[in-house]
């Protein structure tokens, strides 16, 4: 298999979500160009819209006028879909906002846990009803809330972010400290908007009574789903391809590091600042890949991209270990167990680990098929891993990459020349 030409993937996700969220809370006229047209994406302007929000149809360009914090009552449930960036970020909202709602969402999403979200949010003072097992559906009685300093239980930008919002709508003082750095876009993007925020090694705060103003965003391409295609070119036989504008926060580029390590040749260029984020173009060429390990600390800048770097891994020589990632048990699937089941599945020699997974590499073809338990990501990464010479991998339900990229296997067929 050979790669060539020129790729732009899809806007951010993280960046999608946030523009549609910062840009309904603020005072004023929004321009958002570039979002991602997922249905991630559509379940946060929904959500938005069941709250009173005025949000156009996505498209590439358009405006949204801002309804200055003040959200209404919704009369029907908060449908998320599949995305847990959309509940727990529109959580911190509601929570903070005199309003009774009940978040709902599919069979995956309604099984991730929400405590983490719920726990410092009922600490600020707002009421949740929750199933027993902590997921959906999950009912906020929200209000006026007071201020908090928060431990994170977890490494996560999500409920990070969850508690910056409710700090922000309810103009009370917050700050998160973190032992792992998450993505930054919540604090970089109320920062851009005028909020009082404190960023330092270990925390973020947001100061009491800071308010935002309208912004236009021009979404970056995601590094997250960059990666599938910098994985394609590292495994390629020949050519080369240029990822055009994609974002590389540092809290985002653990992928791109990790392949480097593992023997990939990545350039960056043109790194410039674009609307308060680091963009580049990055060109891929074919490597001989080695195994590597990622530990815990590695972990959240490459979280989302764990997946595919196992599915990479087989193709390496030597063993790869990643440690330190039981939050990929609680993702849009078991992510630990779903990869390793599927990459045994197709002759693959893989194990689980309690926080983990181990695989070793080999040459040999790799064939079958596998389920995605409808998880986007695993849909990709295997594509991916199909596409290697000699490798052949059916994939029980490819249309679940709608939830990120929904143009995923045309852009796989273009850079192919296929
Ligand atoms: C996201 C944070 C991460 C990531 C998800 C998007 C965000 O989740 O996996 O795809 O936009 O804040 P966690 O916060 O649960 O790690």
């Amino acid at each position: 298999m050979k790669v060539s030409g020129t790729l732009r993937v899809p806007g951010d996700k993280s960046i999608s979500h946030r523009a549609l969220i910062f840009a309904a809370l603020s005072d004023g006229e929004s321009r958002i160009t570039d979002i991602l047209q997922s249905a991630d994406v559509h379940s946060t302007a929904g959500v938005l819209r069941a709250l009173g929000a005025e949000i156009p149809e996505l498209s590439a360009d358009f405006v949204i006028r801002g309804c200055g914090r003040r959200l209404a009552q919704p009369t029907r449930d908060l449908d998320c879909g599949n995305s847990g960036t959309t509940t727990r970020l529109m959580a911190g909202v509601v929570a903070a906002s005199p309003i009774e709602a009940t978040f709902i969402g599919d069979a995956s999403l309604s099984r991730r846990p929400m405590g983490r979200v719920a726990r410092p949010l009922q600490a600020m003072g707002a009421r949740f009803d929750l199933p027993l097992h902590g997921g959906l559906p999950m009912t906020i009685h929200g209000g006026t809330l007071r201020e908090i300093v928060w431990t994170s239980e977890v490494a996560s930008a999500q409920v990070k972010s969850a508690i910056l919002l409710a700090g922000l709508v309810s103009g009370v003082r917050a700050r998160i400290i973190e032992a792992n750095k998450t993505r930054d876009h919540t604090e970089r993007m109320l920062e851009a908007r005028g909020a009082d925020v404190d960023v330092d090694d270990e925390s973020v705060t947001i100061e009491a009574r800071s308010t935002i103003h309208a912004l236009d965003t021009a979404v970056p391409g995601d590094p997250s789903s960059a990666a599938f295609f910098a994985g394609l070119a590292a495994l390629a036989d020949g050519g080369e391809l240029r990822l055009e504008r994609v974002c590389v926060n540092p809290t985002r580029i653990g992928f791109i590091e990790q392949l480097r390590r593992m023997g990939a040749t990545i350039l960056e260029e043109e790194r410039r600042l674009d609307g308060g984020e680091w963009v580049a173009d990055l060109v891929i060429a074919p490597g001989a890949l080695r195994g590597g390990s990622v530990a815990e600390r590695d972990v959240p800048s490459m979280v989302d991209e764990l997946p595919l770097l196992a599915c990479l891994a087989t193709r390496a020589v030597g063993e790869t270990v990643i440690t330190g990632a039981s939050e990929l048990r609680v993702k849009e699937s078991d992510r630990i167990a779903a990869t390793v089941g599927n990459l045994r599945a197709i002759g693959a020699t893989a194990d689980e680990l309690p926080d983990g997974m181990r695989i070793q590499g080999s040459a040999g073809p790799l064939r079958g098929r596998i389920v995605t338990h409808g998880d986007h990501r695993l849909a990709m990464g295997f594509g991916i891993l199909g596409a290697a010479s000699g490798n052949s991998i059916e994939i029980d339900d490819p249309d679940c990459v709608s939830v990120s990229y929904p143009g995923f296997w045309r852009d796989l067929a273009h850079v192919r020349g296929t």
